[in-house]
């Protein structure tokens, strides 16, 4: 199938794209940065979500995985960028799937700000898109991951006494890899036909972890 996923440059976006090039389908890249792959099934622009989109037809799975933190630019580059490019490649009838890659801030309201508007926003906008795309039997879905190792995290992880604050308040003691959450978005978008309309809350059982006191 044809994929576009935007932000295929580095962390999550990366891990997702290679997961789709291994399952042999035809990857589109959208990123600031320069591509990261050099495969005949890949193909990459430089571009901003949210300024001029390049045109790209017949886009069967889209992934909008692109976003920033804490950047004084959260909602325009997650939420209206995601919006604009899902208006031009995922409202049209060959369209399958698509994912938004949205955070465990989307239901805690935790993190900064804006982050966390931008990515409730985003949750929502998935319902409005879930909605619009039924009508040529595609789903629209949301996935929500508390901490991921990616290097938009790196001076947390390279802090030992955060981390280990960050850990003892994680049940299960770890966070997800980018390629774990690669593994749920290619589940989400090509093996699941059924689900729709729906964020699912990947964090380790941090957002779960209610203080019993009696
Ligand atoms: N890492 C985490 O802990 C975590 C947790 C929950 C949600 N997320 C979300 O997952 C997504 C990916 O995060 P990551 O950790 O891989 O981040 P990252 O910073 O490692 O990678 C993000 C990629 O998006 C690109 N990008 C940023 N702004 C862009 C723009 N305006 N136009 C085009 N490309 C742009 C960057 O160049 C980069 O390649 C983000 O939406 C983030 O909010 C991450």
């Amino acid at each position: 199938m044809k994929v576009l996923i935007t932000g295929t440059s580095r962390g999550i976006g990366r891990a997702i794209a290679e997961k789709f090039l291994q399952m042999g389908h035809e990857v589109v890249g959208l990123d600031l940065l320069p591509s990261p792959f050099a495969e005949k099934n890949y193909t990459h622009f430089v571009a901003d979500v949210t300024g001029e989109l390049p045109d790209v037809g017949d886009v069967e799975i889209l992934i909008n995985n692109a976003g920033v933190q804490d950047s004084g630019r959260d909602i325009d580059v997650n939420l209206k960028g995601a919006i604009s490019v899902t208006e031009k490649y995922g409202l049209q009838p060959r369209i399958r799937s698509v994912v938004f890659i949205a955070s465990a801030s989307a239901t805690t309201g935790a993190e900064f700000p804006a982050y966390a508007a931008s990515k409730g926003g985003l949750v929502a906008y998935m319902k409005n898109v879930a909605l619009r795309v039924s009508q040529w039997g595609a789903t629209a879905n949301s996935l929500s991951p508390g901490g991921v190792t990616t290097a938009l995290n790196r001076h947390v992880m390279e802090d030992e006494k955060m981390w280990a604050q960050i850990m003892a308040l994680t049940p299960l003691k770890k966070w997800a890899t980018p390629e774990e959450i690669a593994e749920w978005t290619y589940f989400v978008a090509v093996i699941n036909k059924s689900m729709t309309a729906q964020d699912i809350l990947i964090d380790n059982g941090e957002s779960s972890d209610a203080k019993f006191v009696w």
